[in-house]
């Protein structure tokens, strides 16, 4: 039984009192987290008061940047690398992310490099992957999306896939509104699990967790939650307002 993950995304959204002000009303909340885990993603500049408020609070809060450079260290202005969001008091850091992909010009290759960085500068994973609005209409997303994970897992081994956990975002659905069907993403989720058996076996596959993002919503995150292997949410604008994020985390009751 996989435990339900709830990730907030923030992007480019809030300032540093704002996200501290953002955690701090999280963490006065009452979160069962027996049932459910939860972890923030705010931007560079907020990642590090967010993080001491987390751990001054004592909270099992995971907290993730939302990049870093596939270097590790040196003449690269503007980047900022693994080993520094981790002395912010990162945990973990989003990779692949579609907003990266489509803006950026982030490649599978580099993507996988930079997983590599992460694991290398013991900062856990959430690994985006997803089809766009052509790919899906070309009837393509499943191939679009087994190929991203087996190229972006290329190389990590058995005993590091433990700190990866996937997140299914199609691009058309992301900030569009638009969400997935259940069954269209529980689709794609299941072809996912499937290729990591491949990759590692019946047993890891089983145990990695597929996170689900793309408009998920108070209201719709009940519909997703009950397939079978979409077990949890990877959320952008309805993780920016602490009563709509708490109703997230709490989407069963
Ligand atoms: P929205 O929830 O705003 O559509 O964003 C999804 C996303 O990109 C999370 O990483």
């Amino acid at each position: 039984m996989r435990k339900p993950y709830i990730y907030g995304n923030w992007k480019m959204n809030l300032s540093a009192a704002e996200s501290a002000d953002l955690i701090s009303s999280l963490l006065a909340i009452k979160i069962d987290f027996n049932k459910v885990d939860v972890g923030v993603a705010p931007d560079f500049c907020s990642l590090k008061k967010v993080a001491e408020t987390v751990h001054a609070m004592d909270y099992p809060v995971s907290v993730a940047a939302q990049n870093i450079s596939v270097e590790e260290k040196g003449a690269f202005t503007g980047e900022v690398s693994a080993a520094m969001v981790a002395s912010a008091g990162a945990d973990t850091v989003i990779l692949g992310h579609s907003e990266r992909r489509t803006i950026y010009g982030e490649t599978d290759k580099v993507i996988n490099e930079k997983v590599k960085t992460a694991l290398r500068n013991k900062l856990d994973v959430i690994l985006c992957v997803g089809e766009t609005l052509e790919e899906r209409e070309g009837g393509v997303a499943v191939e679009r999306v087994i190929y991203q994970v087996g190229l972006c897992l290329q190389d990590i081994k058995m005993d590091r896939i433990d700190r990866v956990t996937l997140a299914y975002e199609p691009v058309w659905a992301i900030v569009t509104g638009k969400t997935a069907t259940p069954a269209d993403a529980e689709e794609i989720h299941g072809k996912i699990r499937d290729h990591l058996s491949k990759m590692y076996g019946p047993v890891v596959a089983k145990k990695v967790r597929i996170l689900y993002g793309g408009s998920v919503k108070p209201d719709n995150i009940s519909a997703l939650m009950m397939r079978e292997n979409i077990d949890g949410a990877l959320v952008g604008g309805a993780s920016l307002d602490v009563a709509s994020f708490v109703k997230l985390i709490n989407f069963n009751g």
